[in-house]
């Protein structure tokens, strides 16, 4: 009976499956290819698939390959990528049938957008690698003017109206500046000849400009009703956590094999401290990017309480710097000294008096550890906000003074010899973890804070970049919970001696913060109500050096063999959180692929 009717479905499937499917599919996608259209149950059937004519392996598992799902029933490809393209087909027999079904893959990844702008304003036009990729070089746009008539857009042409956000970055989204009529029609992103998106461009008559106003948006910052609430500090904690973790993958994207190091705290202090003068789609756009609940009135206290529990290891100052000619907002001000415990302050007369005032400021702040931060101010500066930081920890357990040498293997594989940090039975807690693919080792220091330092598998950078894919905020809080119970016991320990001073390119952070009105079209209303305000110019420096006396400003090491005691050696690229036990959040991050 059951052979009876799994023929009658054999049969009446013939047609279907001697036809051909062409399908179109985009690069990064899943597919999914059934053998048959419909579920049943045939236990005696064999099923192979083949790709261009040769047999599908059951036992490839690598990215990107076909897989075999179902004793056959689906074949499944993800991430689609071009070598995905060809004909597949699915070959079933059962007793004397046979049955052949056949689909035509056609991997297209020239998606298409259109996007409409109002004259005058800026235009995006995206483009993406697939992720899959490896950026090399930057996709070149082109602009249609007649039929296969295109007209290469230089970045360097036309005052600069075009721009690439994110050099070499997966995301090759460009913008047009300041839109005019002539810029409609269709734009082409292309690397090595092949098309990746194409973007249609509307542009609209600009109505009547609506002018520029702060009514409604000059109360000062909402109070904090609840000011012992108990909610207020484990979501500024986690709020602090995500945005670091968003800053971190934002980086390493950019900068996929240097140093890197940054301090979160720094940074989100700066935008909280800019938050409370901002309302409106402005107030929004900065809640947003530094992971705060958009209701959460007590964000301005919990900074503060933050800053004031972490005085005893980090000193953390912001300051804002003004045009004479305007008057700030008095409740701005007076809100400043209240929760940033800083006054704004009136830019002087001449550039040269302003940058050093400036980064006197900066030495004063960070007990000269940076010295210099801006080399000139525009006598067109608005508004400049800075934040400094400044962390200095001794460790708990210290290290060998005897001094070393050793080699530390770079990503490339090519070895530096470098002065290294050395103690044969050193006191700290280890373990693998399994989520971050990474020897983990925390090492303590004072004032209540830890260094921990992420060791990938190997040297090689695809170990690393599976290492950073994984820190998310929660597996980075899970590892740290986990290494907090482990018991500290005696390791070798080699780290190498560094010095980090790095200046993260922060106008591009912004744009990938969702910030880019700051600069544009701000409303900046409970800072300055008389006209727009916009922000000129971000920047953030962060330096970190590991001596033997402990950690100064910033973040450190880690690697391991197994002889007498376990050991850990950092003499390859490694990730490190600088931590605050006491606050629960991270103060610096950092990257060293070459010490
Ligand atoms: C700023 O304040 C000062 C003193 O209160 C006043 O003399 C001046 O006119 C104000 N400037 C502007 C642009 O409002
Ligand atoms: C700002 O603080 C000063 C001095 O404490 C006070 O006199 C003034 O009323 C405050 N202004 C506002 C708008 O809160
Ligand atoms: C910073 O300035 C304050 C006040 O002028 C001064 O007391 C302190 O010593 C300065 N710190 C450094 C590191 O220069």
């Amino acid at each position: 009976m059951k052979l009876q009717a799994t023929l009658c479905v054999l049969l009446s499937l013939i047609f279907e499956l001697s036809s051909c499917e062409h399908l179109r599919v985009v690069p990064g996608s899943t597919l999914e290819l059934p053998c048959l259209s419909f579920h049943t149950d045939f236990s005696e059937v064999d099923i192979t698939w083949k790709f261009n004519g040769k047999d599908v392996s059951l036992s490839d598992q690598s990215p990107g390959s076909s897989r075999v799902k179902q004793n056959g029933w689906y074949l499944s490809i993800s991430p689609v990528t071009a070598a995905n393209e060809g004909e597949y087909t699915c070959v079933m027999k059962e007793n004397n049938v046979e049955m052949i079904r056949t689909f035509n893959i056609r991997v297209d990844a020239s998606v298409r957008y259109t996007i409409k702008v109002i004259e005058g304003n800026t235009a995006p036009l995206p483009c993406y690698f697939p992720p899959s990729s490896h950026v090399k070089a930057d996709a070149l746009w082109f602009k249609e003017t007649g039929s296969n008539m295109r007209t290469w857009l230089d970045p360097e042409d036309d005052n600069k109206r075009v721009e690439l956000l994110y050099p070499l970055d997966h995301d090759q989204t460009s913008i047009i500046r300041n839109t005019v009529m002539e810029d409609a029609g269709l734009y082409i992103c292309s690397s090595e000849g092949e098309s990746l998106s194409s973007v249609y461009v509307i542009v609209e008559v600009a109505p009547t400009e609506v002018p520029h106003s702060c009514i409604g948006y000059t109360a000062a910052w909402e109070p904090c009703q609840d000011e012992n609430s108990r909610t207020g500090e484990p979501i500024l904690q986690e709020s602090i956590t995500e945005f670091s973790m968003k800053l971190y993958s934002f980086l390493r994207e950019s900068q996929p094999s240097n140093n890197l190091l940054f301090s979160p705290i720094s940074i989100g202090g700066i935008l909280s401290h800019l938050l409370l003068g901002a309302r409106g789609h402005t107030r929004k756009a900065i809640e947003r990017a530094v992971c705060v609940p958009h209701d959460f009135h007590c964000v301005h206290l919990q900074m503060k309480k933050l800053r004031e529990k972490l005085a005893g290891s980090l000193q953390m100052a912001s300051q804002i710097y003004y045009n004479p000619q305007k008057n700030l907002s008095e409740s701005f001000t007076n809100q400043s000294i209240q929760f940033y415990d800083a006054q704004p302050t009136r830019l002087l007369e001449t550039s040269k008096e302003n940058t050093d005032m400036i980064n006197s400021w900066v030495a004063n702040k960070t007990n000269n550890k940076i010295k210099h931060l801006v080399d000139s101010v525009s006598p067109s500066t608005q508004l400049m906000l800075l934040n400094a930081v400044s962390f200095s920890g001794q460790w708990k357990v210290k290290y060998d003074l005897k001094f070393k040498k050793g080699p530390f293997t770079k990503l490339d594989g090519d070895l530096v010899t470098v002065p290294l940090l050395y103690h044969q039975n050193y006191m700290a807690a280890m373990t693998h973890d399994v989520e971050l693919k990474a020897q983990v080792a925390r090492f303590a220091l004072t004032g209540d804070s830890s260094l921990y330092i992420l060791l990938p598998r190997s040297n090689k950078v695809t170990d690393l970049q599976q290492v950073e894919e994984r820190m998310t905020d929660t597996a980075v809080l899970n590892m740290i919970e986990k290494v907090k119970r482990i018991s500290p016991q005696p390791i070798e320990v080699t780290l190498p001696q560094i010095k980090l001073d790095i200046q993260p390119d922060m106008n591009i952070l912004m744009r990938k913060l969702g910030l880019s009105s700051l600069f544009e079209d701000a409303n900046l209303c409970g800072l300055y109500s008389e006209e727009r305000l916009v922000l000129n110019e971000a920047r953030h420096r962060a330096f970190l050096a590991l001596t033997e006396q402990g950690v100064e400003a910033g973040a450190v090491t880690s690697v391991s063999f197994s002889r007498s005691f376990p050991s850990f050696s950092a003499l390859r690229p490694f990730i490190m959180l600088l931590w605050s036990d006491h606050a629960n959040v991270p103060l610096f991050i950092g990257r060293v692929t070459e010490p």
